[in-house]
């Protein structure tokens, strides 16, 4: 196995060339790596992916986080196997997906029935729809920063370079019509006033509230979630949790457990699908009714469907994975594993005298290249992006992959891979650029 260190083969040089020519920019989405850095996935293996010259990463991107067994686990493979002897897909209900539904509804604690969709994008679509059938309410409500997936009523201050004053909304992308900025109020993530001022003067033309209950890398300060349950109930505004990256990873009812709060709907995705297209919605009967086709021509129906919904290779694969997840210290494992990546992480960070702190939960974090406390997206863009981007580089060439601004830690990173992680972390610190001091404490 070559190391991170050798060079990259002419093989893989020509593929990421066959990339740049066929894909906008070389790659799937908004993410890319620096160009001396960046590779071509060849395989993956619990908790490493290997490139086309063959080396080997620690991986804590996990596919963007539904990997939480790792890569190529042998209950998902198995379960899919056989799945695919049976069919790939059918348009039609089938056991696999009955038996997932009823998982989720045990899981979660809001749910007594799931829409199936095949994205977290739709499923944040789909909750909101639900939102406003329920409340004959048109707009609603995001924090700046949170992020939703990449439908436009999602693209509006999830990462506003010049923010506007609350509640304005700043489009994301090109290409979403103006009309839809004045749909959506935005607000302060863990800023309770701020929220419950745009609550009450716009109650009357308000459906929902949607929140990432552990926002992108941000903890919700005490009496936030229950703050924000408080001021919807008040005010008669749907919550919605958008749980595609905490469902099954804080907890197995994921944030809802974890922080003790219950919205009205939750979406889930990531996991729930383990590791192929699958997310949902999930509320109460009552909100769910609009989805039932015999609620057609009611003026309350819901129209939704996706040619891939209710997939039975994606509900086994996601079966597996929460079967998993129940065994006893599953998440006693996870959380230890990610204790001890932040806490050596901050120590190294502490002695490098960089301005720079650990943010985040034990199952998703990263190192944020600030020392101001970091409680929204204001606050996380004091962050150094620059050296933060530098930061994640130096990993790569280190043989350790993450996201920008995110590290998800999985069931089967090792305390091997620990060490190893840390020792890349001390090394790319070493090669930053010491401009910035620490604040002295
Ligand atoms: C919190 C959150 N919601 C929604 C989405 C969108 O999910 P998908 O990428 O499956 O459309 C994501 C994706 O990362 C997410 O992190």
């Amino acid at each position: 196995m070559a190391d991170a260190m050798t060079p990259r083969s002419p093989d893989e040089t020509r593929l990421l060339e066959r990339a740049r020519e066929r894909l906008p920019g070389g790659v799937l989405g908004t993410s890319r790596y620096a160009d001396d850095v960046g590779f071509v996935v060849k395989s993956g293996r619990g908790s490493k992916i290997y490139d086309v010259s063959g080396r080997q990463y620690i991986d804590y991107v996990l596919a963007s986080g539904p990997l939480i067994l790792g890569h190529a686990h042998p209950a998902v493979v198995a379960a899919v196997r056989e799945q695919l002897e049976a069919g790939t897909t059918y348009f039609m209900v089938n056991e696999p997906i009955i038996e997932l539904a009823e998982e989720i509804c045990r899981a979660v604690p809001c749910a007594e029935q799931v829409r199936f969709t095949s994205t977290g994008s739709e499923a944040t679509f789909f909750a909101l729809r639900v939102a406003r059938t329920s409340r004959r309410r048109d707009k609603v409500l995001k924090f700046e920063g949170g992020y939703h997936g990449a439908h436009d009523y999602a693209m509006m201050s999830s990462a506003p370079r010049s923010p506007k004053a609350f509640p304005a909304a700043v489009p994301d992308s090109s290409g979403i019509p103006r009309a839809i900025e004045d749909e959506v109020l935005i607000a302060p993530y863990n800023d309770l006033a701020t929220v419950e001022g745009i609550v009450a003067t716009h109650a009357d033309e308000l459906a929902a509230v949607i929140v990432e209950p552990f926002q992108r890398l941000i903890p919700p300060q005490p009496g936030f979630l229950p703050g924000l349950r408080e001021i919807t109930r008040r005010y008669g505004v749907l919550l919605v949790f958008d749980e595609v990256v905490t469902g099954f990873r804080l907890a197995y009812g994921g944030a809802q457990q974890y922080y003790g709060v219950v919205p009205d709907i939750a979406c889930v995705g990531k996991i729930a699908g383990g590791g192929f297209p699958l997310a949902a919605v999930c509320a109460s009967e009552e909100l769910m009714r609009p989805f039932d086709p015999q609620q057609d021509g009611t003026g309350d129906f819901i129209s939704q469907s996706g040619t891939l919904n209710g997939n039975p290779i994606a509900a086994v694969a996601g079966l597996a994975t929460l079967r998993e997840l129940r065994k006893p210290g599953a998440y006693e494992t996870i959380h230890g594993t990610g204790k001890r990546l932040m806490a050596g992480l901050g120590e190294l960070a502490q002695r490098s005298g960089l301005p720079a702190q650990v943010v985040g939960e034990p199952v998703v974090f990263d190192l944020i290249f600030t020392d101001e406390p970091v409680t929204d997206f204001r606050s996380l863009q004091k962050g150094d992006s620059t050296l933060g981007r530098t930061f994640t580089t130096e990993l790569i060439k280190r043989g350790v992959v993450k996201n920008s601004q995110k590290m998800y830690v999985s069931l089967v990173h090792s305390a091997d891979d620990v060490g190893v992680t840390l020792q890349a972390c001390e090394d790319a610190l070493k090669v930053l650029p010491k401009g910035k001091k620490r604040r002295p404490a």
